[in-house]
């Protein structure tokens, strides 16, 4: 297992992955999946955050619960990163949502940014990155540099499936990022995709 990575191997997760794997899964029940996978994530990648103590009137009297210590930031990979926004969400619905448009130019596979919007203070939050797929790697590295850039300093890569050589190349320019997948695949064919994988996550999300 490579360090610094956290593959979440919950059953009811791998279900669901295996469901959203295949081929037959059209655009609803992928975007159902998606969000449902990433939900159940969440639970699991925030597990260790700082909490607060805080004040709280029972119907019966005073006590102090906790709460957690930091806002979040929710960073979606646009596009296919927005299919799991609405999942995080539900457990996690003060979070703001930053956005980064970044795809892959299908002849050099190398990453293209052509959006970002940030809320002011995200240097200041804690931050999930969002993108279901991990395969070159270049989208991600590109995400983490330009939020990085930005100032934040904590922050964790949450995808579905990661490539072997995702990862290695998202490590060797930001080795302390926590990448937290539902699985690590085999290896990237010719054309960059993932094998086995789950074909193109953001084409299968929209229909397109
Ligand atoms: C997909 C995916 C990642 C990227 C991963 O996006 O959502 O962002 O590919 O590949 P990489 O690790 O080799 O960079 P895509 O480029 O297809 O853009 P889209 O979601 O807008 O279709
Ligand atoms: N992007 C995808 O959507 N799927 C892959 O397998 C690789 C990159």
């Amino acid at each position: 297992m490579p360090p610094n990575v956290i593959i979440l191997s919950h059953p009811v997760i791998q279900t669901k992955l295996t469901e959203l794997r295949d081929y037959t899964a059209d655009h609803r029940k992928f975007r159902e999946l998606l969000n449902e996978i990433a939900g159940l994530m969440v639970y699991e990648v925030t597990r260790d955050w700082p909490v607060m103590p805080k004040p709280v009137q029972t119907p019966l009297e005073r006590t102090t619960g906790q709460v957690l210590a930091r806002q979040v930031t929710l960073v979606p990979v646009l596009r296919a990163g927005l299919g799991m926004s609405d999942g995080v969400l539900r457990l996690l619905p003060e979070a703001r949502m930053g956005h980064l448009g970044v795809y892959r130019d299908e002849q050099t596979l190398e990453p293209v940014s052509y959006y970002h919007k940030l809320p002011p203070d995200v240097a200041d939050t804690e931050v999930l990155l969002i993108d279901p797929m991990l395969a070159t790697g270049g989208s991600g590295t590109a995400a983490v540099s330009f939020l990085k850039q930005a100032g934040v300093a904590s922050m964790r890569f949450v995808c579905l499936v990661a490539a072997p050589e995702g990862i290695a190349a998202l490590h060797a320019q930001h080795p302390e990022i926590p990448i937290y997948c539902a699985a690590i695949d085999r290896q990237l064919n010719e054309k960059g995709y993932i094998l086995p994988g789950l074909g193109d996550a953001g084409d299968r999300l929209f229909g397109t």
